[in-house]
């Protein structure tokens, strides 16, 4: 079966809508014909400053979470990063064969840096893309589950695999991001015009594992556009275009039927439904996810094995990526 790899941080207390929509759940249904590798990426997290009880706290929730999501790690390998030392290896060797332009022209470090001004922008901040690409070549993996805003680390990895194929004999699998269509920008229900992120206040965001009545209410809130009628209007309605592509992710229901079934009604009978919708869709990840998080020794256990699983496939590759690179072997 092809292989398939995916990452996310464990930098919130709870993943969001936009994480579930645009990557995991993806991460879940790729299981069914591929080979998975999942990885919750501590070394990434640290690019920005973490509160260590923080940090090892959100990790085994993150993991939680993406157990209660469907990630079945009879079938998938689940595990830490920083638990497979190849991956920051390889990011060294990639590194260096990343042009300095070339990392400069990131959009998310761009965003990121200007956000957090350049005294508190790390040097891992800079290199954070490279390390994403060890990540995905260490196991040969065909396919990349992403949202949008993924799409250029991606191609950068693509870029680096290309390299390093070209000046050293055939390596690595060039990646393919696999971004979901309907719902690979999930937007921010306070700003529209941005994708849904744990850095924007919290109330444009819904989160996985947030009360059901602060589920309500956030939606409730959400910010439509003018008019009243519900249709699907990327461009001219963001708002209530947002809020017809959750309903339809969540409910199974095509945006035209939607458009239909809301013909004639207000923004409220349609925010009004999406909130019970998403509520009882998390319901029963919520309930997994504190059930899981009762065991923690259990959990660490799955974690291990999943590592184990790991580093049998990227062991080999830094192997070979060494040798090739003219490192003497050690004996
Ligand atoms: P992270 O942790 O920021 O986000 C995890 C996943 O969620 C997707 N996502 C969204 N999708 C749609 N709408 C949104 N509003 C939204 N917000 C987030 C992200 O695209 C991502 O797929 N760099 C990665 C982590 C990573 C990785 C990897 C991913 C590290 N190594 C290797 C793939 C392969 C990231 O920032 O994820």
């Amino acid at each position: 079966a092809p292989r398939v790899l995916s990452g996310i941080q464990p930098t919130a207390d709870s993943f969001h809508l936009g994480n579930h929509l645009g990557a995991l759940r993806q991460w879940v249904s790729m299981q069914a014909d591929h080979e998975a590798f999942y990885c919750v990426v501590d070394l990434h997290a640290i690019t920005v400053e973490q509160d260590p009880a923080v940090l090892r706290r959100r990790t085994l929730v993150s993991a939680a979470q993406l157990l209660a999501l469907g990630v079945d790690p009879d079938r998938s390998a689940l595990f830490v990063q920083s638990h497979v030392p190849e991956h920051a290896q390889l990011g060294w060797v990639l590194q260096c064969l990343t042009g300095f332009g070339e990392a400069s022209r990131m959009t998310q470090f761009k965003d990121k840096s200007a956000r957090q001004g350049q005294a508190s922008t790390s040097v891992g901040l800079f290199t954070y893309p490279v390390l994403q690409a060890a990540d995905i070549l260490l196991y040969q993996a065909a396919r990349v589950p992403v949202g949008e805003d993924q799409r250029q680390h991606l191609e950068l990895t693509r870029d680096l695999a290309t390299r390093f194929n070209g000046r050293y004999g055939d390596t690595f699998v060039l990646p393919e991001a696999y971004i979901p269509p309907g719902a690979a920008k999930v937007l921010d229900l306070q700003q529209p015009d941005k994708k849904m992120s744990k850095s924007l206040p919290e109330a444009g965001c819904v989160n996985l594992l947030d009360d059901p009545k602060v589920i309500g209410k956030r939606i409730r809130s959400a910010v439509t556009d003018t008019g009243r009628e519900v249709v699907f209007d990327p461009e001219g309605k963001p708002g209530v275009s947002n809020l017809l592509t959750l309903h339809s992710a969540f409910s199974g229901e095509t945006v035209s039927q939607l458009e239909e079934r809301f013909a004639g009604r207000g923004y409220g009978d349609l925010k009004k439904e999406l909130a019970e919708v998403v509520v009882t869709a998390l319901a029963p990840v919520q309930a997994r996810t504190t059930e899981l998080l009762a065991d923690t020794a259990e959990l660490e256990r799955v974690l291990a094995a999943g590592a184990a699983r790991a580093r049998e496939v990227a062991a080999p590759t830094l192997a070979t990526v060494h040798e090739r690179i003219g490192f003497l072997p050690p004996r």
